[in-house]
């Protein structure tokens, strides 16, 4: 199971274990660190935003429009930055073992 280092809302560090094949959402919101996934993974309610550290963008699936759309929905109500991403669109896989995001400010 890949672990994914992740920097909360509060600025505290943690670890967590993330399934392969899993979106890596699933990981972060069990994880108890502020990601609710709502939607279950449909893209469609943009609670499991997160930044992405730069040097992992490159090793992520390419955004779908439908990602895209939702992101640039969210950026009403939260700041979007160039490595902002949508957690449920990344499936998780053993390429990714260390993986460093951000959790993105809540949609208040
Ligand atoms: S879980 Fe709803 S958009 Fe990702």
């Amino acid at each position: 199971m890949p672990e994914v280092r992740v920097k909360a809302r509060d600025g505290s560090d943690h670890i967590v274990a993330a399934t392969v094949g899993a979106p890596l959402m699933e990981a972060l919101r069990d994880g108890r660190l502020g990601i609710d996934g709502t939607c279950g993974g449909a893209c469609s309610c943009g609670t499991c935003h997160v930044y992405i550290q730069a040097e992992w963008l490159d090793r992520l699936p390419l955004k779908s429009s439908d990602e895209t759309m939702m992101l640039e929905a969210l950026g009403e109500f939260v700041p979007l930055k160039d490595n902002s991403r949508l957690s449920c669109q990344i499936p998780v896989n053993d390429a990714l073992e260390g993986i460093t995001v951000e959790i993105a400010p809540a949609v208040e």
